[in-house]
């Protein structure tokens, strides 16, 4: 497989499993808990700096060469680099209310619980497309020449959540990754 799809669907992994830790502080808000918001603030965060200018690009760099190497595949897939703004914008939004809450301001928690199942949702449901229809295509079509010149265009960023130097404005949520990892583990051994 090539090394990009590879990373792209390890970044997809490790989101969703970001996604998961969200709705587990989801269904303590939505049951009129307190849910953790370092580790709420921190997945936003981590989505909209390393998905938002690391991940994204990465596919519309695949994207772009899938519409070269096979148009008709690169239709099915649609308007990705659409869907990347269209979700930049509702990570935005969901920071601002987050960052607003933890600054003490009240806001209707209907109102946070909505936007924050809409973000989910959105993420999770933008992911599958890829791993369903665009991942797939690309593989298929994209030859090991285009493959080394988008390595070559991306580099080699350091992942400030899931590499080896955890950024300190994560540290909570590594925490929640950790307990997560051993919880799962533990639920499919069981
Ligand atoms: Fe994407
Ligand atoms: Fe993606």
């Amino acid at each position: 497989m090539p090394a990009v799809i590879d990373t792209l669907r390890r970044e997809h992994a490790n989101m969703a499993k970001l996604l998961r830790i969200l709705e587990r502080h989801l269904d303590t808000f939505d049951a009129s808990g307190s849910p953790d918001y370092d580790v709420v603030a921190g997945i936003v965060d981590y989505l909209h700096d390393w998905s938002g200018q690391w991940h994204h690009p990465k596919e519309d760099l695949v994207l772009a060469k899938l519409r070269l190497r096979d148009p008709a595949a690169a239709d099915r897939v649609g308007d990705l680099e659409r869907d990347h703004q269209a979700l930049a914008e509702q990570t935005v939004r969901f920071r601002e209310a987050i960052a607003e809450i933890v600054g003490g301001e009240e806001l209707p928690r209907d109102q946070v619980s909505q936007m924050a199942h809409g973000f989910l949702n959105a993420e999770r449901r933008h992911m599958a497309g890829e791993e369903k229809v665009f991942l797939p295509a690309a593989e298929r079509a994209l030859t090991a020449e285009d493959w080394a010149e988008i390595a070559m265009r991306v580099g080699d960023p350091k992942d400030p959540l899931f590499g080896h130097n955890v950024e300190k404005r994560f540290e909570a949520l590594r925490r929640d990754l950790v307990e997560l990892d051993r919880a799962e583990q533990e639920a499919a051994g069981a």
